[in-house]
């Protein structure tokens, strides 16, 4: 059968799986390598072998890559040691000194630390725009634009960027466009169907999937694969077998699990709307959100992670309300099998989000829905206590 006529589901499962070349074993092994041997001076100097240096590839990163190729349907994946790694990786495969990048407003926060205070010192300048922007993009173009950025949904404020419209005019003014995927993951927004050239995943969020590993990657379409390689190689980056293990092993995993993540950040989202604390739940997959229409039409489905604005309450009121929950942790991750919470700090410089009480952003796990909002509850009932 050929791989590319699979569904996603079933790729998932069988890409990239290498059981013959170990003993007919299902997982392929964790390979902790820095030396390769080679047999003789001949194939050394050749250089025709599979592996050269463990930093440049073992079976664990290359069974990692090609299942993530398969599934991406790219041409080239490489992986990377942390998502904020593959974001860097991506923008400078693409920009040298004197050129610009576009960057959605709603990006990741890190994203927009290392442009402006880190890739801005190298000459790199970046600009940043509405993500709801669209096709409107084509004013913000300068002949140096290398790179849009996308997001989508935003990190924070979960809007549907139009990919398709941006990446059209981003292309015809030769800019490559670059997308960081993880809320949806592969598997609901085909990132090359609808025009972008890299594929970023935070693979420590959802493939993982156990809140047990720092993995990213750069899939990549036909004509940005060498240059991704290339720079990939060059700058030294590295995911140790370890990671890629139990990278690859979530990403077995991934589609029924993010079935019962969207499951229960849906339920939690309509359930959150009618509670008298809640000004506004911001998740694409509710029929009234803003960005709905984009969703529907470009997504297949929607994952655990929403956002939250409360109505304006004291400090002291949202410290109770975190404080007395018992099954949501505080922590600044989300994609695990587990339900957490944080506030939500915006630093948006090209638009405007407003919100009059406290933003928060949850990512509903795999527990029971029930308990999850008993959970809520009690944290509402906190805040009515303390004011
Ligand atoms: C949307 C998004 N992209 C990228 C990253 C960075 O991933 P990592 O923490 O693996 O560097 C994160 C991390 O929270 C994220 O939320």
């Amino acid at each position: 059968m050929d791989e590319k006529d699979l569904k996603k589901e079933t790729r998932a499962v069988h890409a990239g799986r290498m059981s013959r070349e170990h003993f007919g074993v299902v997982n392929t092994p964790v390979y902790r390598a820095s030396t390769i041997l080679y047999r003789d001076l001949a194939t050394l100097e050749a250089g025709k072998v599979p592996y050269i240096y463990g930093r440049r590839g073992t079976p664990s990163s290359r069974s990692l890559e090609e299942a993530i190729t398969a599934l991406e349907g790219g041409a080239r994946t490489v992986v990377c040691s942390s998502g904020l790694n593959a974001i860097a990786l991506a923008i400078l495969s693409v920009c040298g000194a004197g050129d610009h990048v576009l960057m959605v407003d709603s990006c990741y926060a890190p994203t927009r630390f290392t442009c402006d205070r880190t890739f801005s010192r190298y000459g790199i300048q970046t600009t940043y725009y509405d993500p709801c922007i669209g096709a409107g993009i084509e004013t913000l173009l300068r002949p140096n634009t290398k790179a849009v950025f996308c997001e989508s949904p935003g990190s924070l404020t979960f809007e549907i960027q139009d990919v398709p419209a941006i990446a059209s005019v981003a292309h015809a003014h030769g800019a490559s466009v670059l997308i960081d995927n993880t809320w949806a993951t592969p598997l609901y927004f085909d990132a090359f169907a609808h025009g972008a050239d890299l594929s970023i995943q935070a693979a420590t969020k959802y493939i993982g999937g156990h809140a047990d590993v720092m993995i990213g990657y750069v899939c990549a379409n036909d004509s940005h694969a060498a240059r991704v390689a290339q720079t990939h190689d060059h700058l030294g980056i590295y995911a140790s077998g370890d990671d890629c293990f139990l990278a690859l092993r979530g990403l077995r995993t991934l589609p029924i699990r993010l079935k019962r993540h969207g499951e229960n950040a849906l339920a939690l989202a309509r359930w959150l709307q009618q509670r008298p604390e809640v000004a506004r739940v911001l998740y694409p997959a509710l029929a009234d959100d803003p960005g709905h229409a984009l969703w529907e039409r470009d997504f297949t489905g929607a994952t655990g992670l929403l956002g939250v604005e409360l109505k304006p309450i004291p400090q002291k009121a949202l410290a109770s309300f975190f404080d007395s929950l018992e099954l949501f942790g505080m922590g600044y991750s989300w994609g695990g099998y587990e339900s957490l919470i944080v506030p939500s700090k915006l630093h948006r410089t090209a638009s405007k989000f407003d919100a009059a009480g406290p933003l928060i952003r949850i990512h509903a796990g795999l527990e029971a829905v029930e308990d999850l909002q008993a959970d809520l509850a009690q944290g509402f009932d906190a805040i009515g206590n303390a004011t």
